[in-house]
């Protein structure tokens, strides 16, 4: 990675860590336990991905980064959620999350599920007020469309069913793109609809690559649960064979994953080929996503 890379990826974690705690302070829930279950989960590590491809695609369509700032917190708090709630006993049961106990770990499931909630409702608090050059309430429709029953909540649900002895690659590149595709693909919408000037063909091709490069980070993410270790990931390594879960790997095999999650994020590049120097950061963030190592 180059240092013009390293230096976006600080920039943009500075600006919605800060942001995020911001939010926190203006508001604070009137009930401090949830408050604290809150922080733990936002503000203690985490690649911050998501927002990192708002930012980008903001970027590259010239916007001020000040005009994301909204869509990067709304993601990472959607995402944020959706952590907690997967992590649940009646979801992947792991306890390990970003280095530490999961939050039903270190607090109690009630309260999981509960902050889970309340950074759902945040994620559109933040989102729906006004403000930027984009069309509010369209990114607020995005994002509810991503995250919802057509969305991650549909992968989950799938992924749950997915019967490891039954389910076939087609399936299982759907379910991925439901559960975690759908999500990065719209952090990469939404940082272009907050610059309220992305053309409908250039809106196209970034959706294209928010979906090659979305499919390819949750592939990633089922080679890593192979190879890595639980002290580099933050989570349970071997959790997906552990539960006997379908992935990239047990259906392929490790080379053909690493070659699938690669051949994707070439398709990524492919479809911002007509952006300039602007989409440096996108350029890179495809390549960091499927060789990162943690
Ligand atoms: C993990 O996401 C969950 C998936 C969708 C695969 P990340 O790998 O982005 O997790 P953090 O935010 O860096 O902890
Ligand atoms: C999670 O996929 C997708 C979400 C919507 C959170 P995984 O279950 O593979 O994510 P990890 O490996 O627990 O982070
Ligand atoms: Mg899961
Ligand atoms: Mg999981
Ligand atoms: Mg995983």
């Amino acid at each position: 990675m180059t240092l013009a890379f390293d230096e976006f990826r600080e920039t943009c974690r500075q600006r919605v860590d800060r942001n995020m705690a911001a939010s926190l302070d203006a508001a604070p829930p009137p009930c401090p336990g949830l408050e604290e279950a809150i922080r733990y989960v936002l503000l203690a590590g985490g690649k911050r991905v998501r927002p990192l491809l708002v930012y980008g695609a903001c970027r590259a369509l010239g916007g001020k980064l000040a005009d994301a700032d909204a869509a990067a917190c709304a993601v990472e708090f959607i995402h944020a959620y959706s952590l907690i709630h997967d992590d649940l006993p009646a979801l992947d049961d792991d306890d390990l999350r970003r280095g530490r106990p999961s939050l039903h770990r270190a607090f109690d499931e009630a309260t999981a599920i509960l902050a889970g909630d309340a950074l759902q409702s945040m994620a559109f608090e933040m989102l729906g007020a006004s403000g930027g050059n984009g069309n509010r309430a369209e990114m607020v429709r995005e994002l509810a469309r991503a995250a919802g029953p057509r969305g991650m909540v549909a992968g989950q649900v799938l992924d749950l069913a997915a019967d490891s002895a039954h389910t076939s690659l087609e399936e299982l590149e759907s379910i991925h793109s439901l559960k975690t595709g759908a999500l990065i693909q719209a952090s990469v919408a939404l940082g272009a609809m907050s610059t309220g000037k992305a053309a409908p063909e250039q809106l196209a091709g970034l959706r294209d690559y928010g979906r090659c490069i979305g499919l390819a980070f949750q592939i990633r993410d089922d080679i890593l649960d192979v190879v890595s270790d639980t002290a580099t990931l933050g989570k349970p390594q071997g959790s997906d064979e552990a539960r006997d879960k379908t992935t990239y790997v047990s259906l392929l095999g490790l080379d053909a994953a690493r070659n699938q999650a690669r051949e994707l994020a070439a398709d990524s590049l492919a479809a911002i080929r007509d952006f300039g120097n602007s989409a440096a950061p996108l350029r890179q963030l495809a390549d960091y996503i499927v060789e990162r190592i943690d």
